[in-house]
Protein backbone atom coordinates (compact mmCIF):
# COMPACT_ATOMS: atom_id res chain seq x y z
CA UNK A 1 0.00 0.00 0.00
CA UNK A 2 0.95 3.63 -0.25
CA UNK A 3 0.16 6.46 0.88
CA UNK A 4 1.49 10.24 1.32
CA UNK A 5 1.53 10.42 5.13
CA UNK A 6 1.35 7.30 7.42
CA UNK A 7 0.20 8.23 10.78
CA UNK A 8 1.22 6.45 13.80
CA UNK A 9 -1.51 6.75 16.55
CA UNK A 10 -5.04 7.35 16.51
CA UNK A 11 -5.32 9.46 20.06
CA UNK A 12 -6.77 13.37 19.15
CA UNK A 13 -3.21 14.23 17.32
CA UNK A 14 -3.16 11.77 14.93
CA UNK A 15 -6.91 12.04 14.28
CA UNK A 16 -7.17 15.76 13.79
CA UNK A 17 -4.17 15.97 11.80
CA UNK A 18 -5.54 13.09 9.13
CA UNK A 19 -8.41 15.33 9.71
CA UNK A 20 -6.98 18.05 7.87
CA UNK A 21 -4.86 16.12 5.83
CA UNK A 22 -7.94 14.79 4.35
CA UNK A 23 -9.54 17.97 3.66
CA UNK A 24 -6.77 19.49 2.17
CA UNK A 25 -6.53 16.70 -0.46
CA UNK A 26 -3.17 14.97 1.34
CA UNK A 27 -3.77 11.01 1.48
CA UNK A 28 -3.21 9.55 4.54
CA UNK A 29 -3.20 6.68 6.50
CA UNK A 30 -4.22 6.06 10.66
CA UNK A 31 -2.32 3.17 12.41
CA UNK A 32 -3.17 2.13 16.33
CA UNK A 33 -2.39 -0.64 18.48
CA UNK A 34 -5.03 -0.40 20.16
CA UNK A 35 -8.70 -1.03 18.85
CA UNK A 36 -10.84 2.18 18.93
CA UNK A 37 -13.19 1.07 21.83
CA UNK A 38 -10.18 1.24 24.07
CA UNK A 39 -9.27 4.53 22.90
CA UNK A 40 -12.62 5.60 23.50
CA UNK A 41 -12.72 4.69 26.92
CA UNK A 42 -9.54 6.50 28.28
CA UNK A 43 -10.65 9.26 30.54
CA UNK A 44 -8.18 11.89 29.72
CA UNK A 45 -8.55 16.03 29.57
CA UNK A 46 -11.35 18.11 29.59
CA UNK A 47 -10.39 21.99 28.95
CA UNK A 48 -9.83 23.15 25.41
CA UNK A 49 -7.94 26.11 24.41
CA UNK A 50 -9.76 29.26 21.69
CA UNK A 51 -6.93 27.72 19.48
CA UNK A 52 -7.83 24.35 19.96
CA UNK A 53 -12.27 24.84 19.39
CA UNK A 54 -10.67 26.70 15.94
CA UNK A 55 -8.78 23.51 14.84
CA UNK A 56 -11.52 21.47 15.57
CA UNK A 57 -13.42 23.54 13.58
CA UNK A 58 -10.84 23.65 10.59
CA UNK A 59 -11.39 19.78 10.68
CA UNK A 60 -15.23 20.23 10.69
CA UNK A 61 -15.74 18.19 13.45
CA UNK A 62 -16.44 20.83 15.89
CA UNK A 63 -20.48 21.13 15.31
CA UNK A 64 -21.30 18.85 18.48
CA UNK A 65 -18.26 20.43 20.74
CA UNK A 66 -19.89 24.06 20.07
CA UNK A 67 -23.78 22.41 20.87
CA UNK A 68 -22.29 20.63 23.83
CA UNK A 69 -19.32 22.03 25.49
CA UNK A 70 -19.41 24.32 28.44
CA UNK A 71 -17.92 27.64 28.05
CA UNK A 72 -15.92 28.78 31.24
CA UNK A 73 -15.00 33.03 31.86
CA UNK A 74 -12.66 32.16 34.82
CA UNK A 75 -11.16 29.55 37.24
CA UNK A 76 -11.07 29.85 40.95
CA UNK A 77 -8.47 29.08 43.00
CA UNK A 78 -9.05 27.85 46.76
CA UNK A 79 -6.67 28.21 49.35
CA UNK A 80 -7.00 29.48 53.19
CA UNK A 81 -10.40 28.49 53.18
CA UNK A 82 -11.71 31.49 50.51
CA UNK A 83 -11.71 30.97 46.44
CA UNK A 84 -10.10 33.48 44.42
CA UNK A 85 -11.47 33.77 41.28
CA UNK A 86 -9.38 34.48 38.28
CA UNK A 87 -11.48 35.94 35.58
CA UNK A 88 -10.04 34.58 32.28
CA UNK A 89 -12.37 36.49 29.95
CA UNK A 90 -11.39 39.93 31.77
CA UNK A 91 -7.75 39.27 31.90
CA UNK A 92 -7.43 38.53 28.34
CA UNK A 93 -9.08 40.60 26.50
CA UNK A 94 -12.14 38.34 26.29
CA UNK A 95 -10.48 34.66 25.76
CA UNK A 96 -12.35 32.09 27.55
CA UNK A 97 -11.87 28.01 27.45
CA UNK A 98 -14.66 25.26 26.48
CA UNK A 99 -15.12 22.83 28.52
CA UNK A 100 -15.35 19.06 26.39
CA UNK A 101 -13.69 16.00 27.32
CA UNK A 102 -10.86 14.19 25.54
CA UNK A 103 -12.84 11.16 24.85
CA UNK A 104 -15.54 13.37 22.97
CA UNK A 105 -13.66 15.34 20.68
CA UNK A 106 -11.82 11.51 19.73
CA UNK A 107 -15.45 10.29 19.19
CA UNK A 108 -16.41 13.08 16.48
CA UNK A 109 -13.08 12.71 14.86
CA UNK A 110 -13.28 9.41 14.32
CA UNK A 111 -16.70 9.70 13.16
CA UNK A 112 -15.75 12.29 10.64
CA UNK A 113 -12.79 10.23 9.21
CA UNK A 114 -15.23 7.53 9.29
CA UNK A 115 -17.68 9.49 7.03
CA UNK A 116 -14.70 10.77 4.92
CA UNK A 117 -13.90 6.83 3.60
CA UNK A 118 -10.06 7.34 4.63
CA UNK A 119 -8.42 4.71 6.01
CA UNK A 120 -8.06 3.84 9.85
CA UNK A 121 -6.03 0.55 10.98
CA UNK A 122 -6.60 -0.17 14.31
CA UNK A 123 -5.09 -3.59 16.59
CA UNK A 124 -2.16 -3.08 14.04
CA UNK A 125 0.81 -4.91 16.43
CA UNK A 126 4.33 -4.25 15.81
CA UNK A 127 4.20 -0.76 14.14
CA UNK A 128 7.57 -0.09 13.03
CA UNK A 129 8.52 3.18 11.06
CA UNK A 130 11.58 2.39 9.06
CA UNK A 131 14.43 4.30 6.47
CA UNK A 132 12.75 7.82 8.06
CA UNK A 133 16.44 9.58 7.23
CA UNK A 134 16.40 8.49 3.49
CA UNK A 135 13.68 9.60 0.75
CA UNK A 136 11.55 6.59 0.91
CA UNK A 137 10.27 5.88 4.35
CA UNK A 138 7.80 3.02 4.59
CA UNK A 139 6.01 1.71 7.65
CA UNK A 140 5.22 -1.92 8.70
CA UNK A 141 2.72 -3.87 11.07
CA UNK A 142 0.92 -7.09 12.00
CA UNK A 143 -2.28 -7.96 11.89
CA UNK A 144 -3.64 -10.90 12.20
CA UNK A 145 -0.65 -12.54 11.97
CA UNK A 146 0.46 -10.98 8.36
CA UNK A 147 3.51 -8.28 8.05
CA UNK A 148 1.90 -5.36 5.62
CA UNK A 149 3.76 -2.33 4.61
CA UNK A 150 3.05 0.83 3.90
CA UNK A 151 5.20 2.86 1.71
CA UNK A 152 5.02 7.38 2.36
CA UNK A 153 6.47 10.47 2.21
CA UNK A 154 6.13 11.39 5.90
CA UNK A 155 5.76 9.55 9.07
CA UNK A 156 3.98 11.50 12.23
CA UNK A 157 4.39 10.18 14.71
CA UNK A 158 1.10 10.76 16.75
CA UNK A 159 1.36 7.94 19.17
CA UNK A 160 2.09 9.08 22.87
CA UNK A 161 4.57 8.97 25.31
CA UNK A 162 5.08 5.15 24.87
CA UNK A 163 4.60 4.69 21.73
CA UNK A 164 7.36 3.78 18.76
CA UNK A 165 8.26 6.75 16.80
CA UNK A 166 10.06 8.36 19.40
CA UNK A 167 12.25 5.52 20.13
CA UNK A 168 13.04 4.42 16.92
CA UNK A 169 15.35 7.23 16.86
CA UNK A 170 18.79 7.03 17.55
CA UNK A 171 20.02 7.88 20.86
CA UNK A 172 22.56 10.11 19.66
CA UNK A 173 19.90 12.00 17.39
CA UNK A 174 17.92 12.64 20.26
CA UNK A 175 18.06 15.00 23.74
CA UNK A 176 15.40 14.98 26.43
CA UNK A 177 14.69 16.41 29.25
CA UNK A 178 12.48 15.27 32.20
CA UNK A 179 11.23 15.77 35.59
CA UNK A 180 8.98 13.30 37.58
CA UNK A 181 7.09 14.51 40.60
CA UNK A 182 6.80 13.03 43.99
CA UNK A 183 2.90 12.69 43.47
CA UNK A 184 -0.14 11.82 41.27
CA UNK A 185 -3.51 12.76 40.52
CA UNK A 186 -6.61 9.95 42.01
CA UNK A 187 -9.70 10.74 39.74
CA UNK A 188 -12.99 9.89 39.47
CA UNK A 189 -15.85 10.73 36.75
CA UNK A 190 -19.61 10.56 38.38
CA UNK A 191 -23.11 11.53 37.45
CA UNK A 192 -23.40 13.74 39.99
CA UNK A 193 -23.67 18.55 39.16
CA UNK A 194 -20.33 19.84 39.34
CA UNK A 195 -20.38 21.49 42.88
CA UNK A 196 -19.50 24.87 40.94
CA UNK A 197 -20.22 26.50 37.53
CA UNK A 198 -16.48 26.83 37.19
CA UNK A 199 -13.26 25.07 37.50
CA UNK A 200 -11.60 24.94 41.71
CA UNK A 201 -7.97 24.14 41.74
CA UNK A 202 -7.30 24.21 45.68
CA UNK A 203 -4.42 24.21 47.31
CA UNK A 204 -5.31 22.57 51.04
CA UNK A 205 -2.62 21.46 53.85
CA UNK A 206 -3.89 17.70 52.84
CA UNK A 207 -2.81 17.83 49.16
CA UNK A 208 -4.15 19.44 45.87
CA UNK A 209 -7.72 19.07 44.85
CA UNK A 210 -9.22 19.72 41.42
CA UNK A 211 -12.99 20.20 40.78
CA UNK A 212 -14.15 19.76 37.15
CA UNK A 213 -16.82 18.30 35.26
CA UNK A 214 -17.84 16.92 31.63
CA UNK A 215 -21.61 18.47 31.80
CA UNK A 216 -23.77 20.13 34.17
CA UNK A 217 -24.87 16.52 35.18
CA UNK A 218 -21.56 14.78 34.81
CA UNK A 219 -18.29 15.86 37.52
CA UNK A 220 -14.33 14.86 37.37
CA UNK A 221 -12.73 15.21 40.92
CA UNK A 222 -9.18 14.81 41.22
CA UNK A 223 -7.13 14.41 44.10
CA UNK A 224 -2.88 14.36 44.58
CA UNK A 225 -1.78 11.50 46.37
CA UNK A 226 1.10 9.47 46.74
CA UNK A 227 2.99 8.06 43.72
CA UNK A 228 2.41 4.25 45.64
CA UNK A 229 -1.02 4.58 46.29
CA UNK A 230 -2.99 1.56 45.44
CA UNK A 231 -6.85 2.66 43.39
CA UNK A 232 -8.18 -0.34 45.56
CA UNK A 233 -7.94 1.45 48.77
CA UNK A 234 -9.73 3.74 47.28
CA UNK A 235 -13.26 3.43 47.63
CA UNK A 236 -16.11 6.11 46.62
CA UNK A 237 -17.07 6.80 50.12
CA UNK A 238 -12.91 7.70 50.50
CA UNK A 239 -12.61 10.19 47.41
CA UNK A 240 -15.72 11.93 48.70
CA UNK A 241 -14.38 12.72 52.14
CA UNK A 242 -11.10 13.19 51.20
CA UNK A 243 -12.50 15.40 48.39
CA UNK A 244 -14.71 17.70 50.61
CA UNK A 245 -11.92 17.72 53.46
CA UNK A 246 -9.65 19.63 50.74
CA UNK A 247 -12.63 22.52 49.55
CA UNK A 248 -13.31 25.77 51.49
CA UNK A 249 -16.62 24.78 53.60
CA UNK A 250 -19.17 26.57 51.44
CA UNK A 251 -18.05 24.63 48.40
CA UNK A 252 -17.19 21.37 50.80
CA UNK A 253 -21.22 21.11 52.03
CA UNK A 254 -22.50 21.61 48.33
CA UNK A 255 -20.22 18.42 46.71
CA UNK A 256 -23.41 16.32 45.53
CA UNK A 257 -21.80 12.65 45.77
CA UNK A 258 -22.69 9.79 44.06
CA UNK A 259 -20.79 6.15 42.66
CA UNK A 260 -18.21 6.67 40.74
CA UNK A 261 -17.99 4.95 37.09
CA UNK A 262 -14.54 5.76 36.40
CA UNK A 263 -11.11 5.85 39.02
CA UNK A 264 -7.01 6.13 38.09
CA UNK A 265 -4.58 7.27 39.28
CA UNK A 266 -1.96 9.18 36.80
CA UNK A 267 1.51 9.75 37.72
CA UNK A 268 3.14 13.53 37.17
CA UNK A 269 5.71 14.39 34.68
CA UNK A 270 7.38 17.03 32.61
CA UNK A 271 9.15 15.64 29.42
CA UNK A 272 10.18 17.08 26.24
CA UNK A 273 12.11 15.42 23.71
CA UNK A 274 14.35 17.80 21.24
CA UNK A 275 14.30 17.80 17.92
CA UNK A 276 10.96 17.16 16.55
CA UNK A 277 11.49 16.20 13.42
CA UNK A 278 13.90 13.23 11.96
CA UNK A 279 14.28 14.28 8.45
CA UNK A 280 10.70 12.30 7.48
CA UNK A 281 9.44 11.59 10.47
CA UNK A 282 7.74 13.95 12.62
CA UNK A 283 6.68 14.04 16.60
CA UNK A 284 3.46 15.23 17.44
CA UNK A 285 1.75 15.71 20.36
CA UNK A 286 2.35 13.68 23.84
CA UNK A 287 5.01 11.57 21.38
CA UNK A 288 7.65 14.42 21.94
CA UNK A 289 6.21 16.20 25.27
CA UNK A 290 4.79 15.33 28.58
CA UNK A 291 3.18 17.95 30.66
CA UNK A 292 1.50 17.38 34.27
CA UNK A 293 -2.08 18.25 33.68
CA UNK A 294 -2.62 20.75 36.35
CA UNK A 295 -2.54 23.57 34.05
CA UNK A 296 -4.75 21.58 31.31
CA UNK A 297 -2.22 21.87 28.11
CA UNK A 298 -1.36 18.09 27.15
CA UNK A 299 -4.57 18.16 24.47
CA UNK A 300 -4.21 21.65 23.62
CA UNK A 301 -0.06 21.40 22.67
CA UNK A 302 -0.88 18.36 20.52
CA UNK A 303 -3.05 20.71 18.62
CA UNK A 304 -0.81 23.13 18.59
CA UNK A 305 1.92 20.84 16.67
CA UNK A 306 -1.05 19.13 14.49
CA UNK A 307 -1.33 22.99 13.32
CA UNK A 308 2.25 23.48 12.86
CA UNK A 309 2.78 20.08 10.72
CA UNK A 310 -0.44 20.64 8.82
CA UNK A 311 0.46 24.09 7.65
CA UNK A 312 4.12 22.54 6.79
CA UNK A 313 3.01 19.37 4.81
CA UNK A 314 0.21 21.42 3.27
CA UNK A 315 3.25 24.26 1.80
CA UNK A 316 4.79 20.81 0.90
CA UNK A 317 1.89 19.34 -1.58
CA UNK A 318 0.61 22.79 -2.67
CA UNK A 319 2.84 25.37 -2.78
CA UNK A 320 6.39 22.87 -3.44
CA UNK A 321 7.90 24.96 -0.17
CA UNK A 322 9.73 23.06 2.71
CA UNK A 323 9.94 26.57 4.43
CA UNK A 324 6.99 25.26 6.96
CA UNK A 325 8.75 21.44 7.45
CA UNK A 326 11.82 23.07 8.13
CA UNK A 327 10.69 25.41 10.98
CA UNK A 328 8.37 22.34 12.28
CA UNK A 329 10.33 21.42 14.87
CA UNK A 330 11.66 25.05 16.37
CA UNK A 331 8.09 26.34 16.03
CA UNK A 332 6.60 23.16 18.36
CA UNK A 333 9.43 22.98 20.75
CA UNK A 334 9.14 27.37 21.29
CA UNK A 335 5.48 27.06 21.99
CA UNK A 336 5.70 23.35 23.97
CA UNK A 337 8.73 24.80 26.55
CA UNK A 338 6.08 27.56 27.28
CA UNK A 339 3.81 25.13 28.63
CA UNK A 340 5.81 22.97 29.93
CA UNK A 341 7.45 26.00 32.05
CA UNK A 342 3.04 26.71 33.07
CA UNK A 343 1.94 23.38 33.70
CA UNK A 344 5.49 23.15 36.04
CA UNK A 345 4.89 26.47 37.41
CA UNK A 346 1.41 25.27 38.42
CA UNK A 347 2.04 22.01 39.84
CA UNK A 348 4.35 23.74 42.04
CA UNK A 349 2.24 26.73 44.08
CA UNK A 350 -1.03 24.38 43.69
CA UNK A 351 0.60 21.05 45.32
CA UNK A 352 1.92 19.76 48.49
CA UNK A 353 5.06 18.43 47.93
CA UNK A 354 6.45 15.66 50.68
CA UNK A 355 9.30 16.98 52.63
CA UNK A 356 8.53 20.43 52.29
CA UNK A 357 10.35 22.42 54.84
CA UNK A 358 9.02 25.91 56.02
CA UNK A 359 11.12 28.28 53.98
CA UNK A 360 9.33 26.92 50.26
CA UNK A 361 6.03 26.50 52.32
CA UNK A 362 6.05 30.57 52.91
CA UNK A 363 6.96 30.96 49.17
CA UNK A 364 4.12 29.24 48.09
CA UNK A 365 1.93 31.11 50.26
CA UNK A 366 3.63 34.18 48.78
CA UNK A 367 2.95 33.49 45.43
CA UNK A 368 -0.63 32.99 45.75
CA UNK A 369 -1.17 36.01 48.06
CA UNK A 370 0.61 37.59 44.91
CA UNK A 371 -1.57 36.12 42.45
CA UNK A 372 -4.53 37.15 44.32
CA UNK A 373 -3.61 40.67 44.51
CA UNK A 374 -1.72 41.28 41.66
CA UNK A 375 -3.19 42.63 38.36
CA UNK A 376 -0.06 41.79 36.16
CA UNK A 377 0.43 38.09 38.03
CA UNK A 378 -3.10 36.71 37.59
CA UNK A 379 -2.51 38.18 33.83
CA UNK A 380 0.21 35.96 33.84
CA UNK A 381 -1.63 33.20 34.73
CA UNK A 382 -4.62 33.81 32.95
CA UNK A 383 -2.99 34.04 29.09
CA UNK A 384 -1.13 31.09 29.67
CA UNK A 385 -4.08 29.67 30.58
CA UNK A 386 -6.47 30.56 27.65
CA UNK A 387 -3.50 29.33 25.74
CA UNK A 388 -0.56 31.43 24.13
CA UNK A 389 -0.98 32.34 20.30
CA UNK A 390 -0.47 29.83 17.37
P1 LIG B 1 -2.41 9.90 22.93
O1 LIG B 1 -3.75 10.40 23.31
O2 LIG B 1 -1.61 9.19 23.96
O3 LIG B 1 -2.61 8.95 21.68
C1 LIG B 1 -1.59 8.12 21.20
C2 LIG B 1 -2.19 6.97 20.42
O4 LIG B 1 -1.11 6.18 19.89
C3 LIG B 1 -3.02 6.03 21.28
O5 LIG B 1 -4.28 5.82 20.70
C4 LIG B 1 -2.20 4.76 21.36
O6 LIG B 1 -3.01 3.59 21.41
C5 LIG B 1 -1.39 4.82 20.09
N1 LIG B 1 -0.12 4.11 20.18
C6 LIG B 1 0.77 4.10 21.19
N2 LIG B 1 1.80 3.33 20.92
C7 LIG B 1 1.59 2.81 19.70
C8 LIG B 1 2.31 1.91 18.89
N3 LIG B 1 3.48 1.38 19.29
N4 LIG B 1 1.81 1.58 17.69
C9 LIG B 1 0.63 2.11 17.28
N5 LIG B 1 -0.10 2.96 18.01
C10 LIG B 1 0.36 3.30 19.22
N6 LIG B 1 -4.17 16.37 29.66
C11 LIG B 1 -4.85 17.38 30.14
O7 LIG B 1 -4.79 18.47 29.57
N7 LIG B 1 -5.66 17.18 31.26
C12 LIG B 1 -5.77 15.96 31.88
O8 LIG B 1 -6.49 15.79 32.85
C13 LIG B 1 -5.03 14.88 31.39
N8 LIG B 1 -5.08 13.67 31.98
C14 LIG B 1 -4.31 12.65 31.47
C15 LIG B 1 -4.33 11.38 32.07
C16 LIG B 1 -3.53 10.33 31.57
C17 LIG B 1 -3.56 8.97 32.25
C18 LIG B 1 -2.72 10.55 30.44
C19 LIG B 1 -1.86 9.44 29.88
C20 LIG B 1 -2.73 11.82 29.83
C21 LIG B 1 -3.51 12.87 30.34
N9 LIG B 1 -3.53 14.14 29.74
C22 LIG B 1 -4.23 15.15 30.25
C23 LIG B 1 -2.77 14.44 28.58
C24 LIG B 1 -3.61 14.37 27.31
O9 LIG B 1 -4.58 13.38 27.43
C25 LIG B 1 -2.64 14.09 26.19
O10 LIG B 1 -1.78 15.21 26.10
C26 LIG B 1 -3.28 13.80 24.85
O11 LIG B 1 -3.94 12.57 24.90
C27 LIG B 1 -2.21 13.77 23.76
O12 LIG B 1 -2.75 13.27 22.59
P2 LIG B 1 -1.88 12.41 21.61
O13 LIG B 1 -2.78 12.12 20.47
O14 LIG B 1 -0.60 13.11 21.34
O15 LIG B 1 -1.49 11.08 22.39
C1 LIG C 1 -9.36 18.60 33.75
C2 LIG C 1 -8.09 18.13 33.82
C3 LIG C 1 -7.08 19.00 34.10
O1 LIG C 1 -5.82 18.56 34.16
C4 LIG C 1 -7.31 20.34 34.32
O2 LIG C 1 -6.27 21.16 34.62
C5 LIG C 1 -8.57 20.80 34.23
C6 LIG C 1 -9.61 19.91 33.94
C7 LIG C 1 -10.46 17.65 33.46
O3 LIG C 1 -10.19 16.44 33.31
O4 LIG C 1 -11.60 18.09 33.38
Amino acid sequence: MRTQVAIIGSGPSGLLLGQLLSLAGIDNVILDRASKDHILGRVRAGVLEEGTVRLMDEARSGARMHAEGLLHDGISLAFDGRDHRIDLFDLTGGKRVTIYGQTELTHDLMDHREQSGMLSINEAANVTPHDFDGNAPRVTYERHGVTHRIDCDFIAGCDGFHGVSRRSVPDKAIRTFEKVYPFGWLGILADVPPVNDELIYANHPRGFALCSMRSMSRSRYYVQCPLDEKIEEWDDRRFWDELRRRLPAHHAERVVTGPSFEKSIAPLRSFVAEPMRFNRLFLVGDAAHIVPPTGAKGLNLAASDVHYLFEGLREHYRDRSNAGLDAYSQRALARAWKAVRFSWWMTTILHRFPGTGAFDQKIQEAELDYLTHSRAAATALAENYVGLPF
